[in-house]
């Protein structure tokens, strides 16, 4: 061997060596990095789509946990959107977790039913002024007579200034030029026939919907069908079921009767319910997932619904993965305490640090064929993409709780903004609901249990679209650092070194005063 693969392979460890070589010492993200690896690939050409099972396909590895103040409707729809996975949280009536549960399975997106409009009569300049009056970032916009009828389209390259006075009608793109689509043609799924649109006339970024009359009913625009969001135009899909409805899951809660059995009416109805409106995926969602209570309701749900994609946890042992595996579920959590709102190992003293907590699953999981989630403690794009090197995706809570579609309020404190954020063991959310997940009966909430989770702000972060874009960014960065084109090659190609206190202080931003900038996004 070459003295050069030499000194690498020696250093630079696959993550059968170097987990062993690091034993007993447990080890999370910032323990450890990755070595840089040759590459033909550019992050842009990466490929990001995980399964979780044979049904469901991610087109980006990145799930919402299903906390109540990170995921409802709002949330799972702009995480499908993104390519992810939404887990809708179980802290609310039955009827409404249904209901949040709706609205991402019922959400048209793409069609815009009141687009902006304008008329024939209307000077360019007119246009202009609106679109700075109303700060809208495009500039293509339909044309309509008194009556609605399409008469035309006016596009974004000829809004300018130096056609302040021309018409619109002198400047637009006529009728017979324009291919509109017929409302009745979307029949009852209007995403489809939009995205067969878009494959079939290349070039062709927005499609119009008319009635018979031909008045304009609405427009669809392929950037919210597909979108196309950097600047490389790389393309994200959004992460869809088989009849092309935006993915969707939900965390259950594993309800007992008074005698502490299992209430098996209660779950089915419920699960069955959720199973009616399209939920993809199914979380039982618990602190202890290597137990017999998580394992019964497992076997129950899976023996009811043997094919609905059933994600479980938490554990971070082998056999707790077997566990699970061989209770039925697809996807296995993994994470105790690394959350950033978590104090279970400061409460029980149990745990694992996450790194080697993946590492153990992991093997676990290959032997039994199911795949593994990395929960909690993630909190830059760094950490997605080491345990990536272990596992099929990642659950981000705090990263997300910050964003505009995370449900609870914005708090403004010193002229800053903030949304709340709390863990499901504090004493708060367990007293809404989630007391089961951590072994406590819901009336012994305030009398017994000792909270494992904090109640915290978080830092307004904008939009999910946004958080989420830097965090694939991010990720694609890595996959091209290691010459990986996909995740599957991210785990094969991944070698690890221990990194020292220095190391860490090193890896950060030092000995310089940051200065921030807006960017480009
Ligand atoms: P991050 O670090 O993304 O973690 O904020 C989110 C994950 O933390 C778990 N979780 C908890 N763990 N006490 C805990 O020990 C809690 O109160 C708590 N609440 C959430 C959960 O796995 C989530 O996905």
């Amino acid at each position: 061997m070459k003295i050069a693969e030499k000194m690498d392979e020696e250093y630079y460890l696959a993550a059968d060596k170097f987990f062993a070589a690091n034993r007993p010492v447990g080890l999370t993200f910032d323990d450890i990095s990755l070595s840089t690896r040759y590459s033909e690939f550019l992050p842009s050409e990466t490929k990001l789509v995980t399964r979780l099972s044979d049904q469901v396909e991610l087109q980006v590895p990145i799930i919402s946990a299903d906390m109540d103040t990170v995921t409802e409707g709002r949330m799972a729809i702009e995480m499908a959107l993104m390519g992810g996975l939404g887990l809708i949280h179980y802290n609310l009536s039955k009827d409404q977790q249904l209901k949040e549960v709706e609205k991402v399975k019922y959400h048209v997106h793409g069609l815009i039913q009141e687009p902006i409009k304008v008329k024939p009569n209307e000077k360019i300049g007119d246009v202009i002024e609106m679109i700075e009056r109303r700060n809208f970032s495009f500039r293509t916009f339909p044309v309509v007579d008194d009556d609605d009828k399409l008469v035309g389209m006016l596009e974004g390259r000829v809004v300018q200034a130096r056609y302040k006075d021309t018409l619109v009608s002198d400047a637009m793109k006529g009728r017979d030029q324009l291919i509109a689509i017929k409302e009745k043609e979307l029949k009852d799924d209007p995403i489809k026939v939009a995205d067969q649109f878009f494959n079939e006339h290349i070039g062709i970024n927005k499609l119009l919907v008319v009635n018979e009359k031909d008045q304009l009913r609405g427009l669809f625009t392929l950037t919210d069908i597909g979108r196309i969001i950097n600047e490389e135009q790389s393309f994200i899909r959004p992460a869809r079921d088989a009849d092309f409805r935006l993915l969707c899951g939900a965390a259950i809660s594993t309800d007992r009767n008074a005698d502490g059995s299992l209430n098996k009416e209660a779950i089915i109805s419920h699960v069955g319910s959720l199973v009616d409106r399209g939920l993809d995926v199914v979380a039982v969602s618990t602190a202890h997932g290597f137990s017999k209570g998580v394992g019964e309701a497992v076997r129950l749900v899976r023996g009811e619904f043997p094919d609905l994609t059933i994600i479980a946890g938490n554990v971070t042992s082998a056999e707790g993965v077997a566990f699970l595996a061989d209770a039925g579920v697809n996807a296995v959590k993994v994470g105790q305490g690394p959350g950033s709102i978590c104090t279970t190992r400061i409460v029980a003293g149990v745990g694992i640090p996450q790194m080697t907590a993946l590492y153990v699953a992991s093997k676990a999981a290959e032997a039994k064929g199911v795949k593994i989630l990395a929960d909690g403690g993630i909190s830059k794009s760094g950490d997605i993409v080491k345990a990536l090197t272990l596992a099929d995706a990642v659950i981000c809570g705090g990263i997300l709780a910050g964003c505009r579609e995370a449900p609870g309020r914005i708090i403004e404190i010193n002229g800053k903004s903030y949304k709340q954020y709390r863990g499901m063991g504090s004493l708060e959310a367990m007293a809404d609901g989630s007391a089961a997940r951590y072994g406590h009966k819901q009336q012994d909430v305030n009398r017994k249990a000792t909270a494992e989770g904090v109640e915290a702000l978080k830092e307004v972060s904008g939009p999910v679209q946004k958080v989420v874009l830097n965090l694939i960014g991010g990720l694609r960065s890595g996959l091209g650092y290691l010459g990986a084109d996909d995740l599957t090659s991210l785990k094969a190609r991944a070698r690890y070194i221990r990194v020292s206190p220095a190391g860490q202080q090193e890896s950060k931003t030092h000995d310089v005063i940051e200065v921030k900038s807006e960017g480009k996004r």
